[in-house]
């Protein structure tokens, strides 16, 4: 039996609106996440991810379901969960008028560390976020990503099993978002920590996850490693053709699908486009193909014949961002 650090059962969590109605935020999701790996949670805005955190880590209690965090249930044992975990908000939660060691020392003392114990864990944790030239100046002197790099130091302090970041690089610049996702690396590979990651930027799932689950509506609709979820969408490149604002009717998209794999099959004696496994939004065409690049000439002739005029073209080679699109027909960022 593998060793989990994260087990969780049937989580459902439903909000009640001051009108009555009712959110079904996080309809049955579990989870099963390893010792030392960075298990993502991909999905858009909405999806319920915030949620699925909060109930893992105890900041809410689920209306359904448990988590067990190292064998320790979080709605019964909440404290021997908790102690197994360092929580890294979306929000920041800091003191601004207090430099960088005295925000770790007063966060510490929380933890229950105290005298030289909690000197060298702040020192540690000052050196890992890389503020220790830093630690003397008030936060207000630092920048967003200084800052949430402090949030993560103060994650770390009573020396966690496991971390949870929720979406850690939002509203970030490029740089300071490097070094975050540097870190989350780092933790794993450094001190063999287990991270629960959330995001809705493919490039970081694809960048971090040893597992992804991706979620949608409340629900996982897939997961697995990376390897095993582009599977899902075989072989087929996608690709991308923008066309001004001009909206795509459904209607077309197939046409343009049809008349492109006729074109590929007269060339090349064999189709190349995937069976109406396209998708359209305003001003957005995506084909699924095999063999992508030998399909664009018969696809781009298509859409020519359809009078839409090509801004882009562009081909990838099949991604996370792809699975979601295949099993949602929307895009992520959508
Ligand atoms: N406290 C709350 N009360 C009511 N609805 C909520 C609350 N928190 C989140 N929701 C709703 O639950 C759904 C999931 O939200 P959330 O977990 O924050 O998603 P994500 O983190 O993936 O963006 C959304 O529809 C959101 O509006
Ligand atoms: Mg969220």
């Amino acid at each position: 039996m593998p060793d989990w650090m994260v087990e969780a059962t049937g989580l459902v969590k439903t909000y009640q609106r001051r009108d009555g109605s009712t959110v079904a935020a996080v309809q049955g999701i579990d989870l099963h996440i390893r010792r030392g790996e960075i298990f993502s949670l991909l999905g858009p805005n909405g999806a319920g991810k915030t949620t699925t955190i909060a109930m893992i880590s105890g900041l809410i209690a689920p209306t359904r379901g448990d988590a067990k965090i190292g064998g320790h249930s979080i709605t019964r044992e909440p404290l021997a969960a908790k102690r197994l975990m360092g929580v890294v908000p979306q929000e920041i939660a800091l003191y601004l008028e207090l430099s960088a060691r005295q925000n770790l020392e007063f966060f510490g003392r929380l933890y229950g560390l105290s005298g030289r114990e909690l000197g060298r864990r702040v020192d540690e944790v000052l050196d890992f976020i890389d503020l220790t030239e830093r630690q003397r100046d008030r936060l207000d002197t630092f920048s967003g990503g200084m800052k949430r790099r402090v949030n993560i130091g103060v994650g770390l302090l009573h020396r966690p099993q496991m971390v949870y970041m929720d979406e850690p690089t939002v509203g970030i610049d490029p740089q300071n978002r490097r070094r975050i996702l540097d870190t989350v690396k780092r933790l794993r590979d450094e001190y063999s920590l287990t991270i629960l990651y959330t995001t809705h930027l493919m490039e970081e799932a694809q960048e971090l996850s040893d597992q992804v689950a991706i979620v949608d509506q409340g629900r996982i609709i897939a997961r697995g490693s990376q390897g095993e979820l582009t599977q899902q969408v075989g072989e087929q490149d996608r690709l991308i053709f923008t066309v001004g604002q001009q909206k795509v009717e459904e209607a077309l998209l197939r046409r343009i699908e049809q008349s492109a794999e006729g074109v590929t099959r007269a060339l090349y004696d064999a189709p190349a486009v995937g069976d109406a496994d396209g998708a359209a939004t305003a001003g957005t065409i995506t084909v699924f193909a095999r063999r992508g690049r030998r399909a664009l000439p018969g696809i781009i002739l298509a859409i020519n014949d359809a009078s839409l005029e090509i801004g882009s073209v562009e081909v990838r080679e099949p991604d996370l961002e792809a699975v979601f699109l295949h099993l949602t027909g929307r895009a992520l960022r959508d």
